[in-house]
């Protein structure tokens, strides 16, 4: 087996592509087409210089899209020292069209935005486009495009209205592209991704989930030797495999505090304690603080500050229950790739303020942070479990935010309202699974509202119950799920019949946006 995961210091020596992030929206998708194609690749901002990106000691340089006109004065650059660096580079849109100026190419605006499919021509003698079909299409979007190549430089590839939809100077391992590779809508596109690493950068490759899973042990028990790790465990699917990592690298010496707020789902303290303490037999602490978290939410209404009640008590528990361990050597996290990446544009605006673990505890003893997940996306993160042997309930399970119920339950939280959600929710969870529907995240919501029915020859006055179900990719944009109508019927008539205090049940039909996902 081929291991390419090994850190010394804070020198990464692992084979690595290097993505320059010039704002484009597809940043992220590039550096994961890069990893599917088994090289690890990570992001950093367009303006990096050349001494931080030698620190990675990349086998090549992805350089992303991105909104901005490479001949405006205050247009992105990345450090001109790149270019003459020796390491190979693909840019790509924006990208190769600031390769293009830099050797002294020009660019055109075209007369309307070229944006879609596009017919293309590949010359396949050069390594780029090795072994495809000459003739496919490719996804454009563009106004600006490279109009003459700098001297030395060929094209590659053509389109009807863009001649120079690709150019190279291959000696120097210099490629440009207009198009995207990276998007699904460019067929040969992975290919072509493929080629820039085996054929131009020379990569290896295994970056697989099972080297990893070697790798990242080794590399935890170097870090932490007899040292105590203590862990913050939801039960959600980052915390949970960090869990199951760690307990396999130092076993008895990791420490896990569940802390049940009262507004889980149905069942679910149950479950993660009977998955991590009793099937993975781990020292688990589970603190029940529904009564504190239900007290404090009294009469709160408005949604960001549940949030922030939440996130501050959360820590609060935390540390209570971390100070009855004494000294811990290491406190360890869930964090993501996604929540680690510097990106090259501004930041979005923040609509609302998630919280997961709710931030750092200020009084709890230790001497570093230690998070085993930091380099990997999302899905990488369920491959790792996977390959950990873990269950698919628990690999699988749908994002569940941080602050539970409460942001689910519109108005004031009481534990009554908890006990009504939890039971229609586990009804439409149930039914859901049933049919199989394919959808990415599904729940009700106890909406605040309060309307006129008939049950029997009686008058009722009950809350309306909300289904929300949706397909995304990662809950940045969400579309409404289709859900059969049968199905709908069903879930409707069990949740009325089975749950008090419900007289109305409405299907949510809003995309995101508009809305979001969550009701609050
Ligand atoms: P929205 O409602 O912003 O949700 O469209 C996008 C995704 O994020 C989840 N979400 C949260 N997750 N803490 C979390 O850990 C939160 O406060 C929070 N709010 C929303 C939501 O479930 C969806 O998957």
């Amino acid at each position: 087996m081929h291991i390419v995961y090994e850190r010394y210091g804070n020198i990464t020596l692992r084979e690595t592509i290097l993505v320059l992030d010039f704002g484009g929206q597809y940043n992220q998708l590039i550096a994961r087409r890069v990893r599917d194609l088994a090289v690890y690749a990570e992001i950093l901002p367009y303006d990096a210089p050349l001494e931080r990106i030698r620190e990675h000691n990349p086998i090549g340089i992805i350089f992303t899209g991105g909104p901005s006109t490479v001949t405006d004065d205050n247009a992105p650059k990345c450090d001109e020292r790149i270019f003459t660096s020796g390491i190979p580079i693909l840019g790509i849109c924006y990208g190769s069209q600031l390769m293009g100026v830099s050797f002294g190419g020009s660019v055109k605006r075209a007369d309307k935005r070229e944006y879609g499919k596009t017919d293309i021509k590949y010359d396949t003698s050069s390594p780029l486009f090795k072994d495809l079909a000459s003739d496919s299409v490719c996804w454009m979007s563009h106004t600006y495009y490279v109009d003459t190549p700098p001297n030395d430089f060929d094209i590659i590839a053509s389109t009807q209205s863009c001649n120079v939809a690709a150019f190279s100077c291959a000696p120097k391992k210099l490629y440009g592209v207009q198009f995207h590779p990276e998007v699904v809508h460019t067929p040969l596109g992975n290919d072509i991704l493929r080629n820039f690493l085996y054929e131009i950068c020379n990569a290896k490759g295994g970056w697989t989930m099972d080297n990893y899973v070697e790798a990242a042990i080794a590399d935890i028990k170097h870090k932490v030797g007899d040292g105590r790790v203590l862990l913050g465990l939801s039960g959600g699917v980052d915390s949970s495999v960090a869990a199951v990592l760690l307990d396999r690298a130092i076993g008895s010496n990791l420490t896990c505090i569940f802390v049940d707020h009262g507004l889980l789902r149905m069942d679910e303290a149950k479950q993660v304690e009977q998955t991590f303490s009793t099937a993975y037999d781990m020292n688990l602490i589970c603190v029940n603080a529904a009564d504190k978290f239900l007290d404090r939410l009294a009469d709160v209404i408005e949604p960001e500050a549940k949030r922030k009640i939440i996130g501050e008590d959360f820590i609060r528990v935390f540390e209570s229950e971390a100070k009855k361990l004494g000294k811990v050597d290491f406190l360890a996290q869930g964090t993501i790739y996604p929540d680690v990446i510097e990106s090259g544009a501004g930041h979005a605006a923040v609509i609302k303020s998630h919280h997961n673990v709710g931030g750092l505890p200020d009084h709890v003893d230790f001497e570093e942070i230690i998070e085993p997940l930091r380099d990997l996306f999302k899905d990488e993160v369920r491959a790792l479990g996977k390959a950990l042997s873990m269950p698919d309930h628990i690999v699988m399970r749908q994002p569940f935010p941080g602050p539970g119920l409460a942001i689910r339950i519109i108005g004031d939280v009481t534990r009554e309202k908890v006990d009504i959600l939890q039971k229609a929710d586990a009804i439409f969870t149930h039914e859901l699974e049933l049919a199989k529907v394919e959808v990415w995240q599904y729940f009700a919501v106890l909406t605040g509202m309060r309307s006129v029915g008939v049950m029997g020859d009686e008058r009722t006055y009950d809350y309306t119950i909300a289904l929300r179900a949706v397909t995304s990719v990662d809950g940045m944009t969400a579309d409404w799920c289709r859900i059969p109508y049968d199905v709908l019927e069903k879930v409707s008539g069990r949740i009325i019949n089975e749950v008090g205090h419900i007289n109305r049940i409405v299907y949510d039909i809003t995309s995101k946006p508009p809305a979001t996902i969550e009701w609050e």
